[in-house]
Parts: structure tokens; C-alpha cells; sequence
């Protein structure tokens, strides 16, 4: 029986559990994407709560178009990569590990302070409207569809990016390819209406995300944790599937693998929802599945479900989400035996910063 709470390796990271915190925005950077001191701060609080590995909001990569919300972090300056080495600094000595998440934001774009322009794979945009809690934008804007310069300005974003992130101390790199930014975009049927060599079939979808892992891959040299986060559905479209079912999915995860990619982690409303259009397969056990690549899963895993799923994916790590926002120390509480809290999403309004978190906090102190 596998034990969730025992010492372990990553991608040859040490870790003190299985457990990682999800990537989760809170657009609380500076306004110019400097990390500060109360990020710092909360960081360090789930570090301090016992979740082994600290996977970073999704931070943007260049000075172009890749930003998506107002003070969303980025890694493109001296500045930042100060601002984040406190953080990661803080992290270390609280006993954790962090990896960054790397993203660019594609159609999916509130905010970005080098443009007004989005750009994605052709000009479409998500569905739905955009996420309130994040900025007052009413409306997607129609994204422009990337020229084959974009695309390059894009993937040397994400190769610079992971280069200043191993100058920031990081432990590794996830890069976003999930929940309908711009990776996931250039792999879903609704974004892609490309014709030329990145769109149509799922080859020609999927290159840009090889391309992507093997910049970064290259960026920073072989020793060095580098995964992907994938999904198939958005944030405004949970449900959308690749229309190549569970084996297009296999696909992508061997050729991420192929690319250079250590691990994939993969998120869904369930760990172990299926979710193709054949078959009753998860995306994580169609990863699970692939020799040859470590995996971080993520997906409403809580209390009572997260031994279960240890058990049943030897050797993954498990990544919390909602139940990491209600109880900071979740880890700790559960080894404790203590009683771990529910999400009260008013914690996150008007918006999802870190201050009206804490403002929430204090007034809804027992
Ligand atoms: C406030 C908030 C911000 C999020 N920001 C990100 C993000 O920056 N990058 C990302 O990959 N996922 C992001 N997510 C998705 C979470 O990482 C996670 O996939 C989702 O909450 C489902 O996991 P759970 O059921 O454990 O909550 C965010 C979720 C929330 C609630």
C-alpha cells in the first residue's frame, strides 16, 4: 500500500509527501507582474501547511501578448526574477519544493498591459464570458490568429521564462498546455481552424506544444524537472473532448514525452472521470497509462478520496485545489486528524486576490 504522506521522488525532487498545491491564479502581483512580499507570504503559508511541492499560479512568459489578467506574475525581468526568488527562498526554508507554471494566455486574455491585441490560433473566441473574479472585462474579444512569427516570439517567451525561472532558484517547470489557454487552444478543435502546418490533424495541433517542451527543455538542460499540464476542457467549457478520443490523448502525452517532458499533470472536474468521446476512460489513466512519465493529478481530490487515489496511481502526485484554498494547511490537517473546511467561494470576490482573501479571513475568524 502506498502511503500519500511518506518522503518521495519526483523527477528526482525530494519531496516530504505526495501532495502539491494546483496552480492558482490571484492576480496580486504588482502592477507591473513583480512578485511581492504578501505572495510571499502566501506561498509560504502552504508551504508551512505540509503540501510537499508548490506548483506557482500561471505566470506569463514574454512582453507580448502573453499576460491574460491584471497583475497576473510574470518572469521576463530582473525584477520578477528578484521578486520570485524571495518566494521560492521562503518556500525552501519552510521544507517544501516550487515549481513554476509558465503560461500564455491565447484568446483567453482580460488583461495585458503590452496590449489590447489577443492573439490565439485563428480568430476565435472561448466560449462563454470571461471570469469575473479575475478583472471587470465583459466580453472574449476576438483573438487575432497568430502569424509564424507570433509562434516563435511565443515559444522563445517560454524558453526565456524557464531559463530566468531556474536563475529564480525553481525546483522545476510546468508548462500551462490546460483549461483553454494558449497551448490547449492550438490542441482543441473549437480554437484550431488552422490550416497550414499547426492546425488540422492532431500531428499538426500538437506542434506547437512539442515545440514548446523542447525550447524549454533546451533552455534549461537535461537535469531538470520540466512537465505539462493538460486537459481537454476549459475553463469556460469543462466539457469540451478532443474529437480523437482517449487514443488522441495517449498521443499527446507520448509525444510531450518524446519532447523532453518529465511529467504531465493532468486536471478534470474528477481524477477519475471518463471523459472521452470513446470508451470510459480518464485523462489520468490514459496517462497512467505511458510508459516513461512521471504524473501529477489534479481534480477534486479532498479528504476522503485521496488515499484512495494514491493507491490506485502509485508513485503520482496529487494536486489540490479548492480544498488547499479552505485550509492552507490541509496537509497538515489531515495528518493531524483535524477538520478540514469546505471552499466558501465568497473568499475569492469581488476578486481573487490574495488581500480579499485575507479580509474574508478576518472577518469570518471564530
Ligand atoms: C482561484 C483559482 C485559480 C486558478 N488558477 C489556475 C492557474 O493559474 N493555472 C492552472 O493551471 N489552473 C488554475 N486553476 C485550476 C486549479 O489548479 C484546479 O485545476 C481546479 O481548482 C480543480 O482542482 P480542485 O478540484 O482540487 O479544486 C485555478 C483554480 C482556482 C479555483
Amino acid at each position: 500500500m502506498s502511503d500519500i504522506m511518506k518522503s518521495a521522488k519526483f523527477c528526482e525532487v525530494a519531496l516530504p509527501n505526495r501532495f502539491a498545491l494546483a496552480p492558482m491564479t490571484r492576480t496580486s502581483a504588482d502592477a507591473d507582474g513583480t512578485p511581492n512580499a504578501l505572495m510571499a507570504d502566501h506561498y509560504e503559508r502552504y508551504a508551512r501547511g505540509g503540501f510537499g511541492l508548490l506548483i506557482t499560479e500561471g505566470t506569463y512568459t514574454d512582453d507580448k501578448a502573453s499576460q491574460g489578467y491584471a497583475n497576473q506574475p510574470g518572469i521576463i525581468n530582473e525584477a520578477q526574477i528578484e521578486g520570485w526568488k524571495v518566494i521560492v527562498d521562503r518556500v525552501h526554508a519552510a521544507g517544501s519544493k516550487i515549481f513554476t507554471q509558465l503560461m500564455h494566455a491565447g484568446a483567453q486574455f482580460q488583461a495585458n498591459r503590452f496590449t489590447d491585441q489577443p492573439l490565439g490560433p485563428s480568430e476565435v473566441a472561448p466560449k462563454g464570458a470571461p471570469l469575473g473574479f479575475y478583472g471587470d472585462q465583459q466580453l472574449w474579444q476576438i483573438p487575432g490568429a497568430m502569424s509564424e512569427a507570433d509562434i516563435q516570439t511565443a515559444i522563445d517567451g517560454f524558453a526565456q521564462s524557464a531559463t530566468n525561472a531556474k536563475a529564480a532558484g525553481f525546483d522545476g517547470i510546468e508548462i500551462h498546455g490546460a483549461n483553454g489557454y494558449l497551448l490547449n487552444q492550438f490542441l482543441s478543435t473549437h480554437f484550431n481552424k488552422r490550416d497550414d502546418g499547426y492546425g488540422g490533424s492532431l500531428e499538426k495541433r500538437l506542434r506547437l506544444v512539442v515545440e514548446v517542451v523542447r525550447a524549454v527543455r533546451k533552455a534549461v538542460g537535461d537535469n531538470y524537472p520540466v512537465g505539462i499540464r493538460l486537459s481537454q476542457g476549459t475553463v469556460t467549457d469543462p466539457d469540451y473532448q478532443l474529437p480523437e478520443g482517449a487514443a488522441g490523448f495517449r498521443q499527446i502525452v507520448e509525444a510531450v514525452r518524446d519532447a523532453g517532458a518529465d511529467f504531465v499533470h493532468t486536471t478534470d472536474g474528477e481524477v477519475n472521470r471518463p471523459h472521452f468521446t470513446d470508451g470510459d476512460q480518464s485523462l489520468a489513466g490514459v496517462a497512467a497509462d505511458v510508459p516513461g512519465i512521471g504524473l501529477i493529478l489534479n481534480g477534486g481530490i479532498d479528504e476522503t478520496s485521496c488515499q484512495e487515489i494514491a493507491n490506485q496511481f502509485p508513485g503520482a502526485l496529487l494536486a489540490v485545489g479548492k480544498k488547499a484554498l479552505a485550509n492552507p494547511d490541509f496537509v497538515q490537517r489531515l495528518q493531524d486528524g483535524k477538520e478540514i473546511a469546505d471552499i466558501n467561494f465568497e473568499m475569492l470576490q469581488p476578486k481573487a486576490t490574495i488581500s480579499n482573501e485575507l479580509a474574508w479571513r478576518k472577518k469570518n475568524a471564530a
